[in-house]
Parts: structure tokens; C-alpha cells; sequence
């Protein structure tokens, strides 16, 4: 069974998993709503990532004998000035939500959980590749410096991810 210590951490963390799940869906709104449907697509599919990411720990602490207790999820920003502004935003908050990452790692390692501990691992690789995708097209849109070509395509090319949820082995 999970500690309280370990119950109450990952709570929190399902909470802030939520929350970008809603960050991600104002970012776009906001895109729709100024023409970039496909960097708006990009968005809505990082939504289902965030859900996965609140799922897995939701039936983990089911597994594990412990109770989840769903919190408000915090109002997201609503407008912004720019895809360059969002895609700042979504690397920031992904390097935020690395960090609670590690926190609640620290949290396993001191209540001496090794379940934990191994499960973890899962989102600490995922991070990697969660802020590594923002850094790359925040990267593009630098480049591209709001040139209406450009946009265009890396538009088009944003509008062709898919979602594909990771096996359970992953
Ligand atoms: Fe759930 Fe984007 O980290």
C-alpha cells in the first residue's frame, strides 16, 4: 500500500496534470481562434497526452491501495499575444512540470517506495521528449519569425500529429 506522504504527492501531481491538459486546450482555442487550426490540432492532441499522463497516475494509485482525491483545477491563461509567446509558454511549463517530476521522485526515494520509483521513470523519460517537442517547434517558429510561407507550412505539418497512447510495457 502507498504511503499517505506518497497519496497526497501524487494527488497534487494529478491536479497539475489536469491543469495542463486545460492549459493546452485554451492555447488552443486561441489558435483556432486567429486562423492556425493545425497548430491549434497540435494542441488538442497534448491534451490527450496530459490526460494519459493524469490517467496512469490515477490508476496507478488505484493499484496500489491508495484514494484519489480530485482538486479545482486552476483558471489557464486565456489570451496571448503569439504562437512564439505559447510555445514559450508550453516550454516553461513543461520544465515546471519536470521539476515536480524529480520533486515527487524525491518523495519516493525518502518514503523508501521502489513501485514508485520504477513507475516514476516512466515520466521522466516522457518529460524529456515533452519539452524537447516544444523546444523544436518554438525552435521553427523562431526561425520562420512569423513569415506568412512558413507559418503556412509548419501549420499544415502541426495539423498531422496523432495521438497514440504508449503500451503498457512503455
Ligand atoms: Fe504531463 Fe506535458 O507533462
Amino acid at each position: 500500500m502507498i504511503s499517505k506522504k506518497l497519496q497526497d504527492a501524487i494527488n497534487i501531481q494529478i491536479n497539475k496534470e489536469l491543469y495542463s491538459e486545460y492549459l493546452y486546450l485554451s492555447m488552443a482555442a486561441y489558435l483556432e481562434s486567429i486562423g492556425l487550426s493545425g497548430c491549434s490540432h497540435f494542441f488538442k492532441i497534448q491534451v490527450q497526452e496530459e490526460r494519459y499522463h493524469a490517467m496512469k497516475f490515477f490508476n496507478y494509485m488505484n493499484e496500489r491501495g491508495g484514494r484519489v482525491i480530485l482538486d479545482i483545477i486552476e483558471q489557464p491563461q486565456v489570451d496571448f499575444n503569439s504562437p512564439v509567446e505559447i510555445f514559450e509558454l508550453s516550454l516553461k511549463h513543461e520544465e515546471y512540470v519536470t521539476k515536480l517530476i524529480n520533486e515527487l521522485m524525491d518523495v519516493a526515494i525518502s518514503e523508501n517506495d521502489h513501485a514508485t520509483k520504477s513507475f516514476l521513470n516512466w515520466y521522466v523519460d516522457e518529460q524529456v521528449e515533452e519539452e524537447s517537442s516544444m523546444d523544436n517547434i518554438l525552435n521553427q517558429l523562431k526561425l520562420i519569425d512569423g513569415k506568412g510561407q512558413g507559418m503556412l507550412m509548419l501549420d499544415r505539418e502541426l495539423g498531422q500529429r496523432i495521438f497514440t497512447p504508449p503500451t503498457d510495457s512503455e
